[in-house]
């Protein structure tokens, strides 16, 4: 996020600010007004919403179900005991807390937060048919979530805090929002670290996903917001310190196929 003014000559030929500092995010390569991004990524969920599971399925050649069985083994949700309960932000159409819901065997009380409606209707609707009924989807910013300090055993996110605008006030919430001694986990696309790798990820990022975005769902620029918006995010070791710096103990990382995506762990002590 960075500061930006606009400018104009005045009387004296000086140069003057015209406006207030306005604060600017990245969406995709561009820089956009801070307060205008969130629009922006709702638009390309409300437009991908449909066919979003078949392109992450198309996208990634099914490896996002390995990294999301990853981040659901590190949580390792109890089948048993006192009650347990999970917030999965950005949580879309429910693939992180399906799992979870599969691994506690129903004993894990789930929220999904998601401010995208279009993606929580496909979530409830794929809930239903898994007779998971007792989830909850709710209509939710991870800047500011409707739920009270210390609600929650484990908040996990998913591929989602690269959209959000304020990522410290996301962090933030999160660390609010968890109980003492609960767990952050966060999966992210991330920085290749394997030479001759780097090369062919970007390649294919650029040139086949829009492709992929466009033959699959229609819809090029979409799948080119999402590509742009993975360079654009910190890497696993800028990440880290934001948790870090959000207040989060015990910070770790684990790099999944060469870095492509990252699982990020923190503990609320
Ligand atoms: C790439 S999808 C990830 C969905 C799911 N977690 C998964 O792994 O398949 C990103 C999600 O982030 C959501 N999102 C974007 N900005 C958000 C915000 N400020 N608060 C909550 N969710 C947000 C989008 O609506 C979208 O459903």
């Amino acid at each position: 996020m960075a500061r930006q003014g606009a400018f104009r000559y005045g009387r004296d030929g000086s140069l003057q600010q015209t406006h207030e500092m306005s604060e600017r995010a990245s969406f995709g390569y561009r820089s956009v007004p801070l307060s205008h991004k969130q629009a922006l990524v709702d638009a390309v969920f409300h437009a991908v919403a449909r066919r979003y599971d078949l392109m992450n399925d198309v996208m990634s050649g099914g490896l996002h179900r390995l990294w999301k069985d990853a981040l659901v083994a590190a949580l390792n949700p109890p089948r048993q005991g006192r009650p347990w309960r999970l917030i999965d932000v950005a949580g879309g159409t429910g693939d992180i807390a399906f799992r979870v819901a599969e691994r506690s065997q129903g004993h894990a009380d789930i929220v999904v937060a998601d401010i995208n409606e279009s993606m929580l209707a496909i979530g409830c609707e794929r809930a239903e048919q898994r007779g998971l009924g007792r989830m909850e989807f709710r209509e939710a910013n991870a800047e500011a979530l409707p739920f009270h300090d210390g609600s929650f055993d484990a908040y996990t996110i998913g591929f989602g805090i690269r959209n959000v605008p304020r990522i410290e006030a996301a962090l933030a919430e999160a660390l609010r929002v968890l109980k003492h001694g609960g767990r952050f986990l966060c999966l992210e696309f991330s920085q290749v670290d394997v030479p001759m790798l780097d090369r062919l990820y970007e390649a294919y990022s650029f040139r086949a996903i829009p492709a992929l975005g466009r033959v699959v769902a229609g819809d090029a620029e979409s799948y080119r917001y999402l590509v742009e918006s993975i360079r654009t995010f910190p890497n696993q070791e800028r990440f880290a310190e934001k948790i870090r710096q959000a207040g989060f103990a015990r910070v770790s990382y684990r790099n999944f196929s060469g870095g492509i995506a990252a699982l990020h762990s923190g503990w609320k002590l």
